[in-house]
């Protein structure tokens, strides 16, 4: 009996031990990998100076409430705490208006946005630039120069720091934990993008519902997500997704976060500020999800 105790308190030192050099493993090639400057090489961008100054404050303060940036980097640019429970950490989006003064020209913001780097030659975590690489740099504009006017707010938020959750989901492919190393930096944006209610302008929105819907647009359990985080839902026309939604059934749920049966929309669905997206923004879209291929649920 005792010698089968032995064995079994071996067993399980074992076990920790190995539990522990896995975790140590992981730690040591996400920091390696976060740590890792990207080649310093970039082109120069120099935005399109048509709108007048009025013109794109006001096209930037909407694309910064439609894009996603509200949702993470607040109201006044103040920064959010993200995702804050361990295991996944303290995922922390930054105060904008006090991080803007590193900002020295139109290509440090377009590394910072599209490229996930900032000026510094850190690669930003969390910061789903992967979809915005292909923001316009008519739109980029405009938000930047939305973002610069905003008066500088202070904030108290915590260091971001990475769990151990987070870095498991990022070394199994399942958490774009550094969406730089995701991103083709050879990539060029289009200056600028016909906007209007078609296809092409929605497929260019779409970009920002694939992190939690999916690529595919599926849905699914949304990567790296606490768990009381609802799935996303199939946003395709199959009989799983949106199949039986008519175009005012679409802006209902985006703009009252109501179900066509009247059942109420998480908030993890951010609603109240995607719509506040224009009627013909939310068209464009629905003919974008229209044209995309019905997939069953969960496949994101
Ligand atoms: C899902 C949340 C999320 C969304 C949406 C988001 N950000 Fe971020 N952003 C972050 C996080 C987290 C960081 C901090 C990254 C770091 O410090 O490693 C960040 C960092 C940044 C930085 C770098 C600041 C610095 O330290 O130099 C800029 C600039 C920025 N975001 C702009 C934007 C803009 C513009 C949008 C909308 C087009 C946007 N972000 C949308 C989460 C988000
Ligand atoms: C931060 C994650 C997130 C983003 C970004 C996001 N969604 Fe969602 N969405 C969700 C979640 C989660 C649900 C399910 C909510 C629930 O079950 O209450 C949802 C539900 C929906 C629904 C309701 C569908 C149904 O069958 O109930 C629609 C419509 C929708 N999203 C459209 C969009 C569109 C369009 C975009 C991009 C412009 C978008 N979402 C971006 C997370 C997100």
């Amino acid at each position: 009996m005792l010698r089968w105790l032995k064995w079994l308190a071996l067993a399980f030192a074992l076990f920790i031990a190995l539990v522990a050099l896995i975790f140590w493993y992981i730690y040591d090639v996400s920091d390696r990998a976060i740590e890792q400057r990207p080649a310093p090489a970039q082109r120069t961008i120099e935005f399109p100076d048509e709108a007048t100054h009025e013109s794109r404050l006001e096209r930037g303060a909407h694309l910064y409430q439609t894009r996603g940036c509200v949702d993470c980097h607040g109201v006044h640019g103040e920064g959010t705490v993200v995702i804050g429970e361990w295991p996944m950490g303290k995922l922390v989006a930054t105060n904008l208006t006090s991080a803007r003064s590193a900002y020295t020209s139109d290509t440090d913001w377009s590394r910072a946005v599209r490229q996930g780097i900032a000026p510094d030659g850190r690669k930003l975590l969390f910061m789903p630039s992967h979809e915005y690489t292909r923001t316009t740099d008519a739109d980029l504009s405009a938000i930047v120069a939305y973002i610069v006017s905003l008066p500088v707010t202070d904030s108290d938020l915590p260091p971001m720091s990475i769990g151990p959750l987070a870095r498991v989901l990022w070394w199994l492919g399942a958490f774009n934990l550094i969406p730089a190393d995701t991103i083709d930096h050879s990539y060029v944006a289009a200056s600028s993008i016909a906007a209007g209610p078609s296809t092409t302008y929605g497929n260019y929105l779409l970009d920002g519902c694939t992190g939690c819907h999916g690529t595919g647009l599926s849905g699914g359990p949304i990567p790296g997500a606490p768990p009381d985080w609802p799935t996303a839902t199939n946003l395709t026309m199959h009989e799983t997704g949106l199949a039986d939604w008519t175009f005012n059934d679409f802006v209902r749920a985006m703009r009252e976060g109501r179900r066509p049966d009247g059942s109420p929309i998480s908030k993890v669905m951010p609603w109240p500020s995607l719509g506040k997206m224009h009627d013909w923004e939310l068209r464009a879209i629905w003919s974008a999800l229209a044209a995309a291929p019905p997939r069953p649920s969960g496949q994101r």
